[in-house]
């Protein structure tokens, strides 16, 4: 598949549970990928694949990776993470501070850092990893569900401030997936409910096809049988 052949795709939280399998469907259709993590993963260049590292929860760190990469045509913006607080009342400032940085202000901070630059060449996809719970709240989750929620916020706001310009944004929202960590949290669960990483990375690469020059602005819903 030479789908994304001559197309440069920013993946970050690429060295995750999800990001791996993202980053080896973009690699299977082709695709030159500059891959973010906070830490080192492999080699400076190894597999097709630039990695870069950088803590995306700063402006700093997100501005860092935006240089490093270079003009890319896809912004996949996979940082994210999870924390369980409680009920509100017992949720702490420290999981509800973490909650907002990794899931809201990381996106905020990468998108603002690679729209310029796919405004001038009026051509862009930008596609985030929000979560189910973002849609629809659950106890004891607030933090994280806020967290979401705001991000579907920023992603619908990013695709009316730019649909006039070549550029798509859009999210898709799972629900439980098949990781190595969740198997581990999760021993006695049904895998097969859950929803695989292969199938959210080919929605995911969908979105980010000239096929889905249309779509903009859709919080799409992966939930498997979960
Ligand atoms: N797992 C689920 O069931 C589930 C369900 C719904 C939604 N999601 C969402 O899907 C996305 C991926 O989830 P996952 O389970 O694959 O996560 P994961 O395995 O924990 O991977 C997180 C990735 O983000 C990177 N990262 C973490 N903090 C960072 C920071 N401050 N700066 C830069 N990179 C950072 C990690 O890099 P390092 O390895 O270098 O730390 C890693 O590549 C997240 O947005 C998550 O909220 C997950």
């Amino acid at each position: 598949m030479r789908q994304f052949s001559g197309k440069r795709i920013l993946i970050t939280g690429a060295s995750g549970g999800l990001g791996s399998a993202v980053l080896q469907a973009f690699l299977d259709r082709q695709a030159t990928v500059v891959a973010v993590g906070r830490t080192k993963h492999g080699d400076r260049t190894s597999g097709g694949v630039s990695w870069v590292s950088a803590d995306l929860t700063t402006s700093a760190g997100a501005l860092d990776a935006a240089r490093e990469a270079g003009e890319v045509d896809v912004l996949v913006h996979l940082v994210g993470g999870f924390a369980a607080g409680g009920p509100v009342e017992k949720t702490t400032g420290e999981i509800w501070t973490r909650m907002l940085d990794l899931n809201l202000n990381s996106a905020f901070y990468m998108i603002r850092a690679v729209v310029p630059a796919m405004l001038q060449k009026r051509y862009g996809r930008i596609i985030a990893v929000s979560s189910r719970t973002g849609l629809d709240p659950a106890a004891n989750l607030s933090a994280y569900g806020v967290s979401k929620a705001a991000l579907n916020a920023l992603i619908r706001t990013v695709a009316l401030e730019t649909k006039d310009s070549g550029i798509t944004v859009n999210a898709v929202l799972p629900s439980v997936i098949d990781t190595p960590a969740n198997r581990q949290a999760m021993p006695s669960a049904d895998y097969a409910r859950w929803v695989r990483p292969e199938s959210i990375a080919a929605t995911i690469c969908w979105l980010a096809s000239d096929e889905a020059a249309d779509v903009n602005g859709a919080l799409v819903p992966i939930y498997g049988r979960a």
